[in-house]
């Protein structure tokens, strides 16, 4: 069977390679080396002036690297991808492949607090503007963008109060218009979300979160459908800020990913059950969770991916100080910045991931100082429910 052929699971495990294993070991080797040797000097220009793709120096390229690059590219139905040290190496790394002094990049109003803090503290510096708006209001996008706009970057489901865009018709207007869509998948994964099927140019994500999915690595990716801005990125940007992933990081993503599948149908199973029994819950207030029917973008979501992922929002009655008392008594759950682990992690946004925002206009992008976030886990969840009842009791 061609890898291509294979369905996700398989690919999850299969995909990419073959890789160099002169012991055929099931698993392929780490290739812990900063550098890579030559034969002689014929073989030093065949790489260098990039007729053989035969490896240099690992802040280039490197076996293991390569291996978790393809199969990040088979998962996400590109044509290539680039690893990085974090999300945040891969995010910056791709808004500064696009943009110019002069540009300026559109978002929506909630994004993870370190990629707001880029847009609106770093890139200003470089005479990059940026204007916020709610591109769940697709409509009013083009009242949003004049003509040196040339990214619209958004997450979807997005960090931390899971606001639903609509990629394809984001799409449909960014692309004859030529402004690249750059897209945050790190909530979905693509075993929820194939963005690129659906007309983004870039796909990044945090892959310290679901693609690991064990809590022991900081790592970024960015996957795209265009091989020589792929060959760009790589070499022009992560190559030159130097934002490389280990290649011990890489295998041990390999090594997640084989899960990916087992653990988001699990995942998303304990999120739909947690944000059920919330809904009911008569101290709280509201639930912001994709896959309720009740949820504004739940139609949307539907409609795009094929899972609504595993973090719910939510607020309870008692404001500010409840919430405090509700995270500050966990005990199963852990209090906790991150998502995407094994562990049920709660914490509360304005105060810790999204601390940078302007506390000011904090309900204006859809955010409360007493939202509690979840990242549900993959325990029992019967265990699950049994904790924030009894958390809750306190709230
Ligand atoms: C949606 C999202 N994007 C990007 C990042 C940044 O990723 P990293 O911490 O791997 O740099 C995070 C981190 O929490 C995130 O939640």
């Amino acid at each position: 069977m061609k890898k291509s052929d294979m369905k996700f699971d398989t690919r999850s495990i299969h995909a990419g390679g073959p890789h160099t294993n002169p012991e055929n070991a099931l698993n392929p080797p780490i290739f812990m080396t900063s550098t890579f040797t030559f034969e002689n000097t014929d073989k030093v220009d065949a790489v260098m002036s990039f007729e053989s793709d035969d490896y240099v120096y690992t802040r280039g390229n490197n076996p293991t690297l390569r291996l978790f690059e393809e199969r990040m590219t088979s998962l996400e139905n590109g044509k290539g991808a680039v690893a990085f040290a974090s999300g945040m190496a891969a995010i910056s790394s791709v808004l500064f492949s696009f943009l110019k002094p002069g540009d300026n990049v559109l978002v929506h109003k909630t994004l993870y607090g370190s990629s707001y803090n880029v847009v609106t503290k770093v890139l200003p510096k470089y005479d990059i503007g940026y204007r916020i708006g709610d591109l769940e209001s697709v409509e009013e996008i083009p009242g949003m963008v004049d003509e040196n706009t040339k990214v619209i970057y958004f997450e979807t489901p997005s960090n931390p109060n899971l606001s639903i865009v609509d990629i394809r018709k984001v799409c449909e207007f960014a692309r004859p218009r030529g402004i690249k869509v750059v897209i945050d998948n790190t909530f979905a994964t693509p075993f929820f979300q194939r963005p690129l099927e659906l007309g983004v140019d870039v796909v990044v994500h945090s892959a310290t979160k679901y693609i690991c999915g064990h809590g022991d690595v900081v790592a970024g990716v960015a996957v795209a459908n265009d091989a020589d801005y792929i060959l760009s990125l790589k070499f022009d940007y992560m190559c030159e800020f130097g934002g490389v992933c280990s290649p011990f990081n890489a295998w041990l993503l390999l090594r997640g990913l084989k899960t990916l599948g087992v653990r988001m149908r699990q995942h998303e199973k304990n999120a739909m059950a947690v944000a059920r029994y919330l809904e009911k819950h008569p101290k709280v207030s509201q639930v912001l969770y994709p896959g309720l029917e009740g949820f504004g973008g739940h139609e949307t979501a539907r409609q795009q991916m094929s899972g609504f992922g595993a973090i719910v929002s939510f607020e309870v009655k008692g404001g500010l100080e409840a919430a405090k008392r509700v995270v500050n008594n966990t005990e199963l759950f852990q209090l906790a910045v991150s998502l995407g682990d094994c562990e049920t992690l709660v914490q509360l946004p304005a105060a810790m991931t999204h601390r940078g925002y302007d506390h000011e206009r904090l309900k204006e992008f859809g955010l409360t100082e007493s939202m509690i976030r979840i990242s549900v886990g993959i325990e029992d969840i019967e265990d699950i429910l049994a904790e924030l009842e009894r958390i809750l009791a306190l709230a």
